[in-house]
């Protein structure tokens, strides 16, 4: 059971699969706090992957969920960010090893790249994996180094 709220936010281009990522999460009792865009009209995804970012890294949330139309502009500017360990995974595979390796802390996602049940599958095996920790975890370390 996911017992924390998630940040999220999107720019313009992934507006429309925020949005029902919002629904889906509150649909299984999950909070999200979301942290704009709140509106379709053009802005720039490193306004909105920086509110999110600093809030994890501020230890306000645990994790978060940034959208763009790839998912990439979200993850490169997230990863700007010390503490901050974001990934764009393109399928369940890759979702549940950032997790259990990775201890991934940012989920990315593109509305252009990815359909919303597509999303929601990985979105579900990001939020259920549990980082293995062990000898996964110095290598976590030496990311901050
Ligand atoms: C906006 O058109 C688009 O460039 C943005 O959403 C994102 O995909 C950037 O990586």
């Amino acid at each position: 059971m996911i017992d924390f709220d998630i940040a999220i936010a999107s720019d313009h281009g992934g507006y429309d699969l925020k949005n029902e990522i919002i629904k889906y999460l509150a649909s299984i009792n999950i909070r999200a706090i979301d942290f704009g865009t709140y509106d379709k009209n053009s802005c720039d995804y490193p306004v909105y992957a920086k509110k999110v970012a600093e809030a994890i890294v501020n230890g306000e949330y645990a994790r978060g969920i940034l959208i763009c139309g790839t998912g990439i502009g979200m993850q490169i500017a997230a990863n700007r960010f010390k503490g901050i360990r974001a990934v764009c995974p393109q399928n369940c595979y890759s979702a549940r090893m950032s997790r259990a390796h990775n201890d991934s802390n940012v989920l990315t996602l593109g509305q252009r790249v990815l359909g919303v049940d597509n999303a929601i599958e990985i979105l579900n095996v990001w939020l259920n994996t549990e980082f293995e920790g062990g000898r996964h975890k110095k290598r976590i370390e030496m990311l901050d180094e």
